[in-house]
């Protein structure tokens, strides 16, 4: 089959396409042929070497695909030609990939495999922060940081389909204020000066912040009482630092989001995650907006679309 391989870690241009053998699905685990893939901030990171999950060169990226069952063990629930999403973890940037039974859903049929591609990752991210991390509660006011990207857009419609009241999002330009617009924000204010805007229009009590860096000190400063600031990312490239002082004073939290350790290292975890939002994947509230997608062969500029902060919505392969 047709995959691509991180060879060295010299950053997307290393990227190759190659011919390498099927994968051989073991012990329950599902092949799936791709029809696509999802790119996600982790793979840029993994060209680099930069990333927690560092397997050994050379390696087939690939988080989570869209495609149709192969093969599947006895008993799973699943056939051959059955639509399915999946977080095969490694190996989605190929023709065929293998996840654990565990990792695999079904696609209604009303979502196309694109849309499928893009979903488990960010919006099973988006569900842990949310709810099981943030405890959202009906009609709490939630702002979302690097708003227009995968877990943003994902953050923005998880909450809206948990009862969130208003959402605000966070962008670094108008076009991409328009973007998380589309995914249902309520508002967008640009990242530039953002705090003077929510004092003018209210304080929140979750920010969602995949980016960090410089903002985190005015992301605690947009709080109300009891709010929480969750952090999931650092696209901004700095970790920032807190004075504990700041939490203690407004009786705010900063709470740690890990999706992937936490629900891929307990059995049904993720499963469960998915059961939770299948309905509002199934009726559309939950739909990814779609940037760019890509060939195989363009997998090195799918990459530096999100490495160059040009990404707006999904970025996608199409085997
Ligand atoms: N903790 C977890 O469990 C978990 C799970 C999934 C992903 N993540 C992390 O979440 C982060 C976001 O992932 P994503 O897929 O949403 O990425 P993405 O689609 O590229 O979006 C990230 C956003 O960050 C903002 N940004 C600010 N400074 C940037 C810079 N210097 N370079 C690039 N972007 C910058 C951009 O928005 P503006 O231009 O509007 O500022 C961009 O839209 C990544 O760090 C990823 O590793 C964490």
């Amino acid at each position: 089959m047709r995959a691509v391989q991180i060879t060295s870690l010299d950053g997307p241009d290393a990227v190759e396409v190659q011919e390498v053998p099927d994968p051989t699905p073991g012990d329950g685990q599902v092949l799936i042929r791709v029809h696509a893939a999802g790119v996600a901030f982790p793979e840029v990171l993994q060209t680099r070497g930069l990333y927690q999950l560092k397997p050994e060169l050379p390696f087939v990226p690939g988080a989570e695909v869209a495609g149709e069952v192969v093969s599947a063990p006895d008993g799973s629930g699943l056939a051959a030609g059955d639509r399915v999403t999946a977080l095969p973890l490694i190996g989605g940037f190929a023709e065929l990939a293998v996840a654990d039974v565990d990792s695999v859903f079904a696609l209604p049929d009303s979502v196309s495999y694109e849309v499928g591609s893009a979903l488990p990752f960010n919006y099973l991210t988006a569900y842990f922060a949310l709810i099981e991390r943030g405890r959202l509660a009906k009609g709490e006011s939630v702002l979302v940081h690097g708003a227009a990207g995968g877990v943003g857009t994902a953050a923005i419609q998880v909450a809206k389909a948990f009862g969130a009241g208003r959402v605000v999002a966070v962008t670094s330009t108008p076009e991409k204020g328009a973007v998380a617009l589309d995914a249902g924000a309520d508002e967008f204010l640009l990242a530039d000066g953002f705090l003077d805007s929510v004092k003018a229009s209210g304080k929140v009590d979750v920010v969602v912040d995949p980016v960090g860096g410089d903002r985190f000190t005015d992301s605690l400063r947009s709080l109300n009482e009891d709010g929480r600031l969750l952090v999931i990312g650092f696209t901004a490239g700095q970790i920032p630092e807190v004075k504990v002082n700041r939490l203690l004073l407004n009786n705010i939290s900063v709470v740690g989001v890990g999706w992937g350790a936490y629900a891929l290292g307990r059995p049904g975890h993720v499963r469960r995650e998915w059961e939770a939002v299948a309905d509002h994947v199934a009726s559309g509230a939950l739909t990814p907006p779609i940037g760019a997608t890509f060939t195989l062969e363009e997998t090195a500029e799918a990459l530096k679309t999100i490495d160059e902060r040009r990404a707006t919505g999904k970025v996608l392969l199409l085997p």
